[in-house]
């Protein structure tokens, strides 16, 4: 797309975008259930079960996921807008993205303990479909934390995945990658209104009921299925030919014992949704189920609330 095209859409959607954020901050929504304790029915459409899993109405795909890609943004140049003001919002917005897409590198050490990145499992921007979608979530909070067993923002939130997912520190809830954070999580919002979120929000409906964890079946399906990018040892690769870092799946340099994906019931619907990476949807529940048994049965850092 032309830059000044995407000028002119950004500005367009930017009053809208800033605006809005503010307004969610007031509505507090009800307790709700872990998503994956929903039992998935096959009369119900997956829109309609994400529907009910989050008390909020879903926007269709190609509203939700439509306008300017991250990429367009990040590739455009300020100098085309003229107001310092609004120069500055889309500066913080591509800071806000270049933290979530390169997480260890911008944070440093000091905050972040493993090489993972919040799209590494937030995947393709934030902006994945049942790949952890992040796209409304602006419009979730502040709401009541089953985890937390108190009312928490969306900054808490936030922290909470630099702890656990980043194996790290909490930042300082003011300072300026927080900010760019939001202004990135506003920005992807902007086609899910106040009391939306995006087609396919968080990971697919799923139930893990029924299914045995076999870990000696998953080492099997690991070697064939994950190792060629994550290694035979969990630990990680680059594919400099696809450019494509595959994250380590376990050992000191991944998710420590507090994160989501240590549950089953959390990393299993994300497995059989988006892995082997680009082919997502081939493995069935029980051979996600094996194969994320057998990688949360190796060693990772503990969490120390
Ligand atoms: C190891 C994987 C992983 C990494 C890395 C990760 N997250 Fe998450 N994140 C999750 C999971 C799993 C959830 C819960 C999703 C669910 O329950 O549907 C989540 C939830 C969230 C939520 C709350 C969504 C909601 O609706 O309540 C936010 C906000 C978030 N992550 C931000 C981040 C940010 C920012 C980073 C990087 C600093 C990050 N995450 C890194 C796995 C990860
Ligand atoms: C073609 C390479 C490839 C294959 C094969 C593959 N992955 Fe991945 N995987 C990736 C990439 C790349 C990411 C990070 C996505 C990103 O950064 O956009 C990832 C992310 C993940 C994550 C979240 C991040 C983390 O480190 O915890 C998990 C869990 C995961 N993969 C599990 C698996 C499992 C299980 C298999 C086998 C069924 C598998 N992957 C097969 C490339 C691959």
């Amino acid at each position: 797309m032309n830059r000044k095209l995407i000028a002119y859409f950004f500005l367009l959607f930017a009053p809208f975008l800033f605006s809005s954020c503010a307004k969610h901050q007031k509505s507090v929504s009800a307790p709700e259930s872990a998503p994956t304790s929903l039992k998935p029915s096959p009369k119900l459409s997956l829109s309609k079960q994400t529907e009910k899993m989050y008390g909020l109405k879903v926007v269709p795909e190609k509203k939700a996921y439509h306008g300017i890609s991250n990429r367009d943004l990040f590739a455009f140049k300020n100098s085309a807008v003229k107001s310092p003001q609004k120069k500055k919002k889309v500066q913080l917005i591509q800071y806000g993205f270049k933290i979530f897409n390169n997480t260890p590198k911008e944070m440093g050490k000091k905050d972040v303990g493993d090489l993972l990145s919040c799209g590494s499992c937030h995947l393709k921007d934030g902006r994945a479909p049942f790949g952890a979608s992040l796209v409304g979530v602006v419009n979730r909070y502040p709401r009541y934390s089953p985890r937390d067993k108190r009312v928490i923002g969306l900054r808490q939130r936030i922290e909470e995945c630099f702890e656990r997912s980043e194996n790290g520190k909490e930042i300082p809830k003011t300072g300026k990658p927080m900010k760019a954070l939001l202004a990135y999580f506003a920005f992807i919002s902007r086609s899910a209104p106040s009391g939306t979120i995006g087609y396919g929000y968080g990971l697919k409906p799923f139930s893990l009921k029924g299914l045995k964890p076999n870990v000696k079946k998953g080492k099997l399906l690991f070697a064939a299925n994950c190792s060629k990018c994550h290694g035979l040892n969990g630990q990680g690769g680059m594919d400099a030919k696809a450019g494509l870092f595959a994250p380590p799946l376990w050992g000191g340099r991944s998710f420590n014992t507090g994160a989501g994906f240590y549950k089953l019931k959390k990393v299993v619907p994300f497995i059989q949704a988006n892995m082997p990476y680009g082919h997502g949807g081939t493995l069935t529940p029980e051979q996600a189920e094996e194969i994320a048994s057998f990688l949360l049965s190796h060693p990772r850092p503990v969490f120390h609330p």
